[in-house]
């Protein structure tokens, strides 16, 4: 009885703790401007002078631009992050509009610091994340519609619609980071032996060879 009742605010106070961590820090100043010539290495960019702030340091613009989706993947993803918009620094969010030709596909990816809302500007798209027990949560959503993917579980947007697709993608973090999963296995630097490819995924290591010979 005792014992219970140290051990519960104890537990709850690890919980929130670590709800806390789970996102970017907040500001604790008005803003802290990204100074790309900084020589300091913090958590997140250091703060610019801020008798040398302007307006521009909070401003990007081109998101009207569509992407060139002219690649194998048929998608493109333009991420205003803190390294583009340098004001996002500090304040826990950023922007990205994807564009997506028709069979177009952003494949199988997750970003490690941020949850992700999706909102479809134009056409269709079927839509998916995968949660830890490997249950897929999939729809089809369509202009004005809103889907979310939880921060870090693998998801995919695609095109399976009759005309090309652009949606706006909005994240809980100035870097939310972007993992591709079938990169992360195939395309790295130096590469992961075929053995242990061929052994996580149960095929022949002439399978894994091949597919990494897809991502050179
Ligand atoms: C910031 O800029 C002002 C004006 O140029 C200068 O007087 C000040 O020393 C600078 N502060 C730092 C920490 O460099
Ligand atoms: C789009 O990318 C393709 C392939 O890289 C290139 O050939 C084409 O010129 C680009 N189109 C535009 C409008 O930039
Ligand atoms: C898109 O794909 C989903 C899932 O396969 C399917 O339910 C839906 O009917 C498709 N829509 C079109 C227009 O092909
Ligand atoms: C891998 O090797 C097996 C057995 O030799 C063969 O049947 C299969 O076609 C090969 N696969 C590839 C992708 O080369």
């Amino acid at each position: 009885m005792a014992l219970g009742h140290i051990f519960l605010p104890a537990t709850v106070l690890v919980f929130f703790a670590s709800l806390a961590l789970a996102f970017d820090p907040s500001p604790l100043q008005d803003f802290c401007v990204a100074d790309r010539n900084s020589q300091v290495f913090v958590n997140g960019v250091a703060c610019k002078n801020r008798t040398q702030v302007t307006a521009d340091d909070f401003f990007f613009t081109g998101l009207d631009n569509p992407g060139n989706t002219s690649n194998k993947l048929g998608s493109f993803v333009n991420l205003v992050n803190v390294d583009k918009l340098p004001g996002l620094n500090t304040n826990g969010m950023s922007v990205a509009r994807i564009d997506y030709a028709i069979g177009g596909l952003n494949p199988p990816h997750t970003h490690p610091r941020a949850t992700e809302t999706l909102v479809v500007l134009d056409g269709l798209l079927y839509v998916g994340f995968v949660a830890t027990d490997n249950k897929l949560y999939s729809k089809v959503i369509s202009k004005g519609e809103v889907f979310v993917f939880p921060i870090g579980l693998v998801h995919f947007q695609f095109n399976n619609g009759t005309c090309p697709a652009v949606a706006i993608a909005a994240f809980n973090s100035q870097n939310p980071g972007t993992v591709r999963v079938a990169n992360a296995l195939f395309g790295t630097r130096p590469p992961i032996s075929d053995g242990i490819l061929a052994k996580a995924l149960s095929v022949d290591t002439n399978v894994t060879s091949y597919i990494k010979s897809q991502f050179q």
